[in-house]
Parts: C-alpha cells; structure tokens; sequence
C-alpha cells in the first residue's frame, strides 16, 4: 500500500522578534495580560522584501536541504496561506518559479489556521491517487499586513513565518510498514463565518481588509470542535489518547491548547507548544512548532503524531501520522 511518508522538514522566520513590551508602545496592552491569557511572549514580524513567498521559498529550501532532494524531484507545490503575495497568481507558483521550477503543478489552499492540516489531507490524496511522488507542503504566512494595528483585542495574537514538509510516496514495507499518514478529519461550518474573518476581499471592497474577530466566541467553540476530530482519528484508526507519542496543535492561544489536551486526556508533556516564541502564525504554526520539536529531538522517526487545528470559517481538522 502507498503511503505518504515525511522525508524532510524546514522553517523560516522573520529576521524581527517584537516583543510584548514593545506592543505596550502601540496599544493599551500589557504583557501580563498578553501572557495570561494567550501565552504568547513574542512574535516574528516580516520587514521589507520578507513575504509570504520569499519565507515559503526559504522554509522549502530547508526542506528540500533535510531530505537531501532537490527541486527536480518535487511534483506538486501545495501552499496552504490566507495572506498571498497576491490574489493571482497562486502563491505556490511564485515559490515554484523561485525555486526554478518549471514542470510540476502548485496551488494554493485557504482553510485559514487549519491549512496546514487541510495541505497535508490533499497531498496526501495526489500521493495515494498516484497523482504525485512527491509534495512541498507548506503553510506560510504574514498576517502582520492584515492585521489592525490599533486594535489591541487582536494586533498582539499574531505573527508571520513559514514551515514546510515534503511528503513521498513509499510503499509499506519492512521497517516503513506503518509509516506515513494514517487518517485525515476536516469539517467545517460556514455559519460561524463572521466570528474571525477579513473585512475587505477582491470581490467586496476590492480592498485587502483587516482581521476581526469575536474571541470569546472563537474560544467557546474551540475545544468541542478540536477534541471531536481527534476523536474522529482516534476511532478511524483504532488508537486512543495512550498511543499517541505527541500532539503538535495548531498555536493559537495556550489555553485552548491546554483545554483540548486535558479533555482528550494527553499529558502535557505529550504536548508540542511554540505559541509563546510565534504566536499565532495560522497556517504556518504546525509545520514551525514541528521543526521545534524535530530539531530538538523530541519527534523521532516511528513516533506517533497527531496534528490539529481549528481556525476562520469555521474550519478545523486533525491528522494522524506514524513519523
Ligand atoms: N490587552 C489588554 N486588555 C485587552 C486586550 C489586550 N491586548 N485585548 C482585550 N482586552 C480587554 C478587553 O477589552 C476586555 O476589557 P473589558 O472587560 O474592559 O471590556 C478584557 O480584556 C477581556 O476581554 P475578553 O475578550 O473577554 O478576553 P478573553 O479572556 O476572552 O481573552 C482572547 C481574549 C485572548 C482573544 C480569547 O478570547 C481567545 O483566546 N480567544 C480565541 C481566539 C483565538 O485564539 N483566535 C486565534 C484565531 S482562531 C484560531 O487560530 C483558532
């Protein structure tokens, strides 16, 4: 059976690191208050030339670099972004062309925070349907040029970079017998749409917009919508909470974190968190908190790890993988 099995990691992140400090300069905020509610205690801001393409470009690279490939060896570019370098051309065909290819296929993909999630769900499908060998799955963004600067309720959440993987087609053998992605869960609810979205779009205003957002009603849903997915991966592979090596969620806030974790009865030290180093990088979160986690050995290959996001629309997923 063909499976789709990760075979190199990368990240990149702006070169500026803005603290919370520094937004008390901006906004009627603190640090405390930051901290306290969120866990976030610094995020990375994209300066001039940074974008969503050169930080996806410079994440593949490093990718590419981990599985010892090269750009002729990748099929497909998926992009899961919010915050394009444009409305069109697609993202991912900007980093293809950056990359110097010129065969293949790439696209875009807009499931806001769950992205990521959604990326990894599709390439697998081109994988398993035979479509593509291999994929550069990336989520990269720049949610710093979208956001209101003077509002404090959201300015201080977020922050850019990029994290990619390339996923290959490997037939389960031997010691990759059980390697690969096993199980993928999207849903989504588009009545909750004007809970966390963008004012502004090419086909309304014809402006790029700013992030709004209602917090408390994006927590309150949070967790049920986050631990029913997992459980959906759970019972689709017959694992439970006990199996699981680590959960790597999306970063969007530590108390949501912690609650789904708890709920589903995954110790913390189970637990992979980086919002208090990004914030809350949407799409990019996963792929930058799972380089953390690679790097530092905490993921090792045979481990078992499950990924999980939930974000704008409402959309939100999980993804069970034997790494
Ligand atoms: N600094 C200081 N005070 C603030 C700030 C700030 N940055 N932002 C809001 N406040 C104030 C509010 O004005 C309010 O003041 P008031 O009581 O005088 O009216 C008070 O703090 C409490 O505001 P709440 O919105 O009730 O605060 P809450 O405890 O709900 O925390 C937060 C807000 C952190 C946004 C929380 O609701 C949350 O995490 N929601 C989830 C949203 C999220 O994570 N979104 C990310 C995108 S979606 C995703 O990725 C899953």
């Amino acid at each position: 059976m063909i499976r789709s099995v990760v075979r190199g990691y990368g990240a990149a992140l702006p070169k500026r690191v803005v603290t919370n400090r520094e937004l008390e300069d901006m906004v009627d905020t603190s640090d405390e208050w930051i901290v306290q509610r969120t866990g976030i205690r610094q995020r990375y801001i994209a300066g001039e030339g940074e974008t969503t393409a050169s930080l996806g470009e410079q994440a593949a690279r490093a990718a590419l670099d981990k599985a010892g490939l090269t750009p002729d060896d990748i099929d497909l570019v998926l992009v899961a972004t919010s915050t394009p370098n444009n409305t069109f051309p697609a993202t991912a065909v900007e980093i293809q062309d950056r990359l110097g290819m010129t065969h293949g296929y790439a696209f875009d993909m807009q499931a806001v925070c769950s992205g990521f999630v959604y990326a990894m769900a599709t390439a697998d499908l081109h994988i398993r349907g035979g479509m593509a060998k291999r994929v550069l799955v990336i989520g990269a963004e720049t949610f710093s040029r979208i956001l209101d600067w003077t509002d404090r309720t959201t300015c201080v959440l977020f922050g850019d970079g990029a994290g990619a993987l390339v996923l290959e087609a490997q037939e389960g053998e031997g010691t990759n017998a059980d390697r690969g992605i096993l199980t993928a869960h999207l849903r989504s609810d588009g009545s909750h749409k004007d809970k966390l979205f963008v004012d502004g779009g090419p086909s309304t205003t014809g402006t790029v917009g700013h992030l709004r957002m209602e917090g408390r009603e994006v927590f309150k849903h949070a967790v049920a919508m986050i631990t029913d997915v997992i459980e959906g991966a759970f019972d689709a592979t017959k694992t439970t909470a006990d199996d699981i090596d680590w959960l790597v969620p999306h970063q969007a806030n530590r108390r949501i974190i912690d609650g789904s974790a708890k709920k589903l009865g995954i110790p913390s030290e189970k637990v992979v968190v980086t919002v208090d180093l990004h914030g809350n990088t949407s799409a990019a979160s996963i792929p930058l908190a799972l380089s953390v986690a690679l790097d530092d050995g905490r993921i090792k290959q045979g481990d078992l790890v499950m990924l999980e996001a939930m974000g704008g629309g409402f959309t939100w997923g999980a993804l069970l993988i034997r790494w």
